[in-house]
Parts: structure tokens; C-alpha cells; sequence
């Protein structure tokens, strides 16, 4: 189906250039444009992308479209005649956004260098011969055009409203991946130039807009370098990102921060505690409308169990969603959330019943406990048996090989 447009072949007809002589020929590039609707700026990019690619680098342009206007088709028009080949791949869907675009861009790719850069020229094309080259150069596996190193600027960025959501992006950003960003001043840049042999395509699961982010993060580039650029304004039409991007950014950073299992855990009990807040309140809005506080436990916990499976599947496992249904999901989450409730019931009662504590803070010291029982349990059921049963079958295996050998 994404299939549809994918023009294998160059669709402009143009000779391309040979290299003149004392020219040296440099890596080969895959020029990646992701396009939503930017009909109006392909015109003005493929021209000055025309007079910034010099002769001696083979560079092929590779837009992937997830448009609904007639972006595709205005490029076909403009790719004819130009010096060097230009596809479009469009996709009927979306998946991934603008990352998930660009990793598809990725895979197509079979040159020595990708480059990735918005369409909308907000992002000067004639910086793509130069961050090749600073690659070639220093040996870097990523060169990221920043607008935060002396010579860049961000004087594109439209109002202090989005200067400040920017910086405070970089920020969070920089301090939750101190190792993997570090020499890259500008994380959240779009603009960037990556060695292919870098990138493992298999290990990417981008999400939205931070798509550098998301390389540099799970492909950790051994060595990175950066070139100053100044973030233009917006050549036609406007902005796609929004709050709902904002949104996917920051559960595209849970995602990536949370992906060993040491993380994943740590996540999981923060999460668990935060469903303590929703399955007391409502806890107190049952007993307070006149419910017994045994049926209203059993009630409450449903609140603090749909809480919890929201965070969860939003923050930690949104990358493991597709084995199942959802409803497979929830139940089999309800199942194991309700089954630590059998336990704190009876404990709650005692506390009740035999110290006399208050049902609220009965209640908190309960989930308290069934808590730690809870995680490790789930530590238990999720991480211990496969290892176990792998030493079982190691044991296993060792003894009857022992045996064979003995008879
Ligand atoms: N294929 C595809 N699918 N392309 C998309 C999608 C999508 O869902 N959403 C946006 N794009 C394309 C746009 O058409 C444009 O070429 C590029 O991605 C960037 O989108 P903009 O809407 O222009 O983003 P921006 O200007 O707000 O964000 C820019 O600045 C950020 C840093 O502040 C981009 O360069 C980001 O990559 C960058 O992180
Ligand atoms: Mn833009």
C-alpha cells in the first residue's frame, strides 16, 4: 500500500554531473526530506538544493510524504530536470509520524551518508554539502547542525512561547541522557548527517518529531561532530507540530529512558505509587456517598488498576502493545492488579477490625505493603522464570549429558 508512489527509478530526467577532474568524489548521500502538506516549499528547496550540491557529491533526494494535498504530485512535476535523482515514497499512513517517516527514508537508503532535513527550507540546503564534509573529515558518525554553538541561531523560531518550550525541551532532554547526548548541543535539531553503516534501523522505534534524538539515543554514534547553523523562518505555509507532538515527545522520552530493565522496573514501581493518589480518592468519595468500606476497596482499586494500566502503556510499554489486544491487555492486567487486592482486603479488615486504624490510612499502609509484595511478584512473574526455567534447562541438559557420558 505505501507502495503506491514509490518511484524506484530518478524521476527527473537530467544528466547528472561527472566529477571534474581534481574533483575528489565524496561518500555518497541520501538527501531524506519527510513532507506533510509542504506543496508550497518543494519548488524553492529542489532549486536551491540545485545550486548548493556540488558536482562531486552523489547525492539522491528521497522524500517521504505522508501528505493529503497534492505535495506528491508537485514534486514530480519540479524533480523533472534537475542534476541529480529525486523519488517520493509516499505512505497511506502515518505510522510513526514524522520520526517514523524518516526511519523509512532510512531503510531505503544505500549510500555512504543519510541526510535528514525539513522541507519547509527552514533548514539552509546548502549546509548538506558541509556536513558531509565535516564528516568525511573528522571521522564523525553523526554531524548535527546546531543552532546553539557559536555562528548558529535559532532566529526562525517563531515567539518566546516556542523559544521557551524549545530550550526547556533541550534541556530535560540533555539531563535525562547526560551519556548518549553528550557533544550534541542541539538534540532536538532536525538537520543532520548520519554515516548509514551508523544507523541500526532494526533497533529504532521513533515516535513524533525527535528523530536525532531517537539515533542518537539507541545508535550511539562512536563519534559526533556539529556545524553552526542559523534556524531560518518558514518559506510557505505553516508549522505542523502541536501539543498533541508535545505530547508524543514526552512519552517518546519515557520510552527511550526507560528501555533497559533496570529502568523499566524503577518506572514501574514510580507509577505504581502515583496510582495510590486516584484509588484513595476514590476511595473517599465511595465511603463518603455512604458505601461499606469493603465494597468500596474492591471499587476504588478499579480506579488506581485503570490508572496504572493508562501509565503503563502509554510510558513503558508502548513498544509491546502490539502483541496482544488490548482488551487481552487490561484483562490480564486487572487479574494480576486485583489479585494483590484479595490479599489486601483481609489486611485492611485486620487493621480495621483489630487496631481500630482509620479506613484511609488502614487503606495506605495495605497498598504499601501488597505494593512491594506486588513488584516483587511482577519481577517474579515477568523477568525470573524464563531465566530460571533457561537454568532448569541448562541443569537439565548438563545432567543428562553427564548421564550419557557416565554410561
Ligand atoms: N512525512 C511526514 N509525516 N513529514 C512530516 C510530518 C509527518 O507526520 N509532520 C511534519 N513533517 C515534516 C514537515 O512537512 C516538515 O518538512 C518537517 O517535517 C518539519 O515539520 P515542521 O512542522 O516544519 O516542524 P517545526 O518547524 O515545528 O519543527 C522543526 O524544528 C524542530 C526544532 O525546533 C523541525 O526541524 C524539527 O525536526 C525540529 O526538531
Ligand atoms: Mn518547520
Amino acid at each position: 500500500m505505501s507502495e503506491d508512489l514509490w518511484t524506484p527509478h530518478a524521476l527527473s530526467k537530467a544528466e547528472f554531473p561527472v566529477p571534474e577532474e581534481g574533483e575528489e568524489e565524496a561518500g555518497s548521500v541520501t538527501l531524506i526530506i519527510p513532507t506533510f502538506n509542504e506543496a508550497g516549499n518543494i519548488g524553492e528547496l529542489l532549486s536551491r538544493l540545485a545550486d548548493s550540491l556540488p558536482a562531486h557529491l552523489p547525492c539522491e533526494v528521497l522524500f517521504v510524504d505522508d501528505s493529503t494535498d497534492d505535495t506528491p504530485a508537485v514534486i514530480e512535476k519540479a524533480a523533472l530536470d534537475l542534476p541529480f535523482p529525486v523519488s517520493v515514497l509516499h505512505r497511506e499512513r502515518a505510522v510513526g509520524g514524522l520520526g517514523g517517516a524518516v526511519v523509512e527514508g532510512v531503510e531505503r537508503a544505500d549510500t555512504d551518508w543519510i541526510v535528514v532535513m525539513d522541507a519547509d527550507l527552514q533548514h539552509p540546503p546548502h549546509l548538506v554539502p558541509e556536513l558531509v564534509g565535516e564528516g568525511e573529515r573528522t571521522g564523525a558518525d553523526l554531524v548535527v547542525a546546531s543552532r546553539y554553538i557559536p555562528g548558529g541561531s535559532r532566529a526562525g523560531l517563531a515567539g518566546s512561547y516556542r523559544i521557551a518550550v524549545s530550550r526547556g525541551a533541550t534541556w530535560l532532554t540533555k539531563g535525562l541522557f547526560p551519556r548518549a547526548l553528550r557533544g550534541i548541543s542541539d538534540p532536538m535539531s532536525g538537520f543532520f548527517a548520519m554515516r548509514r553503516a551508523a544507523v541500526t534501523a532494526d533497533a529504532l522505534k521513533p515516535l513524533g518529531y525527535k528523530i536525532l534524538l531517537e539515533l542518537a539515543v539507541r545508535c550511539r554514534p562512536a563519534e559526533v561532530a556539529e556545524v553552526p547553523f542559523v534556524f531560518q523562518d518558514r518559506y510557505c505555509g505553516e508549522s505542523k507540530s502541536s501539543a498533541r507532538e508535545g505530547m508524543r515527545f514526552l512519552a517518546h522520552l519515557a520510552t527511550l529512558r526507560s528501555a533497559t530493565p533496570l529502568a523499566r522496573m524503577i518506572g514501574f514501581g514510580l507509577i505504581g505509587l502515583s496510582g495510590f493518589v486516584p484509588n484513595l480518592l476514590a476511595l473517599w468519595l465511595l465511603t463518603h456517598a455512604g458505601m461499606h468500606y469493603l465494597p468500596a476497596e474492591i471499587a476504588a482499586n478499579q480506579a488506581g488498576v485503570l490508572w496504572n494500566f493508562a501509565l503503563i502503556e502509554t510510558l513503558l510499554f508502548r513498544d509491546r502493545r502490539r502483541h496482544r489486544h488490548w482488551a487481552d491487555r487490561i484483562g490480564r492486567f486487572a487479574v494480576l492488579a486485583n489479585a494483590d487486592l484479595l490479599l489486601r482486603i483481609p489486611l485492611i479488615a485486620l487493621f480495621v477490625g483489630r487496631f481500630g486504624m482509620e479506613v484511609l490510612s488502614a487503606t495506605a499502609l495495605a497498598l504499601v505493603a501488597t505494593f512491594v509484595l506486588r513488584f516483587a511478584a511482577t519481577e517474579a512473574l515477568v523477568y525470573l522464570p524464563r531465566k530460571a526455567r533457561t537454568r532448569a534447562q541448562t541443569h537439565a541438559r548438563t545432567r543428562r549429558t553427564a548421564r550419557t557420558t557416565r554410561s
